[in-house]
């Protein structure tokens, strides 16, 4: 049976309080989201996804007001970070209270915890008498969702419902970040830049990668990957290999050069990064279902949401199939 997609409310909610799978849109990218607190829930969320269990889930909450409620010895410094950014895309790992189900954490002392910025998830997540536990409505490794319609093509059968809250505003998933002794964790790139979080705090955020400290399953190098392989670089740094091929090159914009028999796509037309991380799992998605034999993907400047889409980039070439 096919699932349908609409704009009720009112049907996702009931739903979720049938303890069934509901994909909830988020300003980064779709989720797929249950009850947090029933383990038998979560545990149809990772069998949908085809995720491994040891990947924990973030939990989605209604407002600030809740974090007490599912974490324990918070900073201050997470709460004043929370004030600024939240509900948005950022996320905070934070010590566990007793209330959370393990298996959400994948048995970790840790949750990680995000406020949606979405007036539809929003209002789901008020009148629901529990948090959500949303991982990206995506089957696991494969790029993320950013409308309705891709959550339909992936996971469709497996949903109840697909709550369609139109195109993502970001397209990118949620910076995840961690607090250690007053130092800044950076454990996922993502819609909140490191240089918003370092000119709020005025503190150095350290990437977790050079840190070396636990890594978040986000940070596994094939992930986010379309069955195309990808290669990032310019199209000359390939120039040898796109001989006889039919080649796809991914460019931040537009700057009007044209080859032969390569296809442009422009991530933003005008060069701005906030549209170009809007588009990039949609084109890597349109990209995905035409049959190149090879997609070169440009390095974007590393700023900004810049570094997001790198970050996505770089794990989108790991996979070859
Ligand atoms: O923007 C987002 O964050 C989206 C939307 C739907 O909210 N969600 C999302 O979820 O990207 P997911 O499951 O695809 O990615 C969450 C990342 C994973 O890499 C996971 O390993 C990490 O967060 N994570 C979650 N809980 C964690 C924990 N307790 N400790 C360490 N890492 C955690
Ligand atoms: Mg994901």
């Amino acid at each position: 049976m096919k699932s349908k997609i609409g704009v009720q409310t009112e049907l996702a909610i009931q739903h979720l309080l049938n303890n069934e799978l509901v994909a909830i849109p988020t300003e980064t990218v779709y989720g797929l989201a249950g009850n947090a607190l029933n383990e038998e829930v979560v545990s149809k969320i990772f069998a949908a996804k085809n995720r491994p269990k040891f990947n924990p889930l973030i939990l989605h909450l209604k407002d600030i007001s809740e974090i007490n409620k599912y974490c324990v010895n918070v900073p201050e410094l997470a709460y004043s970070i929370a004030n600024k950014f939240m509900p948005g895309p950022l996320t905070l790992l934070l010590k566990k209270s007793d209330v959370v189900p393990d298996i959400v954490v994948a048995g970790s002392d840790k949750v990680a915890v995000r406020i949606p910025n979405h007036p539809l998830t929003l209002k789901i997540l008020q009148e629901l008498p529990f948090p959500l536990a949303a991982p990206s409505a995506n089957p696991f490794g494969y790029i993320s969702p950013t409308s309705a319609k891709h959550v339909a093509e992936n996971l469709g059968e497996k949903l109840s419902y697909i709550l369609d809250g139109g195109e993502c505003s970001i397209g990118i998933e949620s910076t995840i970040i961690e607090i250690e002794n007053n130092k800044i964790i950076l454990h996922r790139k993502g819609g909140i830049s490191k240089e918003q979080i370092e000119e709020f705090t005025r503190l150095k955020c350290i990437d977790s990668e050079i840190k070396n400290t636990i890594q978040t399953p986000g940070q596994l190098k094939s992930h986010y990957a379309p069955n195309t392989p990808l290669c990032r670089g310019s199209l000359e740094d390939f120039s040898g290999e796109i001989k006889n091929k039919k080649v796809a090159l991914i460019s931040f914009q537009n700057k009007n050069i044209v080859k032969e028999n390569v296809d442009y796509y422009y991530l933003s037309e005008n060069g701005v990064l906030e549209e170009a991380s809007v588009n990039l799992f949609k084109t890597l998605r349109i990209l995905d279902k035409k049959n190149y034999d090879l997609i070169i993907a440009e390095i974007l400047p590393n700023k900004g949401l810049g570094t997001a889409i790198n970050d996505r980039l770089d794990r989108a070439q790991f996979i070859h199939k």
